[in-house]
């Protein structure tokens, strides 16, 4: 399976041409769909699938302050994340994207699958509010950089402007 997703990303570009072909299929997916929990259960399936090298893909929403685990691809995780504690709670905190190319030297970073080396967190901000955040982790050390940052940015983005987020972030 990751072989075959390799050999389709190579074959489709770079990666960044990759994600933007991502963000033509995303905005058909949620075409007539603004159900936050449903656009978030298929972004995190859609993007389990068409990346590679990934162990974990999911959401973290903002409820009562704090971070609570949403629709995900891979093992079970923690469920209560708090602001400013690990690499989610630091992109939430911060609200800027956080890329860590090696877990074990990131303080503080919770552990919840062992197999993960690397991983990126995209803080979710809508009109300056923090809805949560999209955490993807990797097997591989150094799997995600500058163009991952600004892809995933583009992802979210648009799951942000296609989805309604009332009902989940309080
Ligand atoms: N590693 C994250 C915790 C969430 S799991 O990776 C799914 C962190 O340090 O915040």
């Amino acid at each position: 399976m990751q072989v075959l997703t390799m050999a389709a990303e190579a074959a489709d570009g770079t990666k960044s041409e990759n994600y933007t072909m991502m963000q033509a299929q995303l905005a058909a997916l949620f075409a007539g769909e603004r159900d936050a929990l449903a656009n978030t259960a298929n972004f995190a399936a859609f993007i389990f699938e068409r990346l590679p090298d990934l162990n974990w893909v999911g959401f973290y929403f903002l409820r009562d302050r704090e971070l609570v685990l949403g629709p995900f691809q891979g093992k079970v995780a923690c469920v209560r994340i708090a602001l400013g504690r690990g690499v989610c709670g630091t992109a939430a905190a911060t609200r800027q994207i956080v890329v860590v190319p090696d877990v074990h030297e990131f303080p503080g970073h919770i552990a919840c699958d062992a197999a993960s080396r690397s991983e990126i967190v995209v803080p979710l901000l809508r009109d300056d509010r923090l809805i949560g955040v999209l955490d993807l982790d990797s097997p591989r050390p150094a799997r995600f950089d500058a163009d991952d940052a600004t892809g995933l940015q583009s992802l979210t983005d648009l799951l942000l402007a296609m989805s309604d987020f009332d009902t989940l972030v309080r």
